[in-house]
């Protein structure tokens, strides 16, 4: 693909996302992922994600307002989880992949479920209370 080409694609794949719809194919390869996360306002605790986003797409990457990390809230077999995208070893941005999520500082690797499956991190992801309610997914922070 000729570079011109190539950028005419990304930035429109960029937009999408910054408009809230879900890429997850793109969000896997994509560099600059924190463009694609959806900033929600917190609101007595909690943040609510809408479950129509959820049509689609497995995965939405929500960004609390204020906060330096993502959350990724996962649609699942048995409901819904939400696990902050923040690395146990040193603090990194995690990054989702096909398995689960990454982190590119020094190549920790975890599962969808939060749990490591490649150090050098040796502590599980952080999880969060989720509750549904009349149509949203409520994240209490
Ligand atoms: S900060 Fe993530 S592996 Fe080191």
């Amino acid at each position: 693909m000729e570079r011109r080409a190539f950028l005419k694609t990304t930035c429109k794949l960029c937009a999408l996302g910054a408009a809230g719809i879900a890429l997850p194919q793109v969000i896997t390869s994509c560099g600059n992922l924190q463009s694609l996360s959806i900033t929600l306002p917190i609101e007595k605790g909690k943040i609510s994600v809408s479950i129509s986003l959820f049509e689609k797409e497995t995965i939405q990457l929500i960004r609390p307002k204020g906060w330096m990390y993502n959350i990724a809230v996962l649609k699942t077999i048995k409901g819904f989880d939400a696990v902050l995208m923040k690395c146990t070893h040193m603090d990194n941005q995690l990054h989702p992949s096909f398995e689960g999520f990454r982190c590119n500082m020094h190549g920790s690797e975890f599962n969808k479920e939060g749990k490591v499956k490649k150090g050098p991190a040796e502590k599980d992801l952080q999880h969060f209370d989720v509750v549904l309610k009349e149509g949203y997914v409520e994240i209490v922070l």
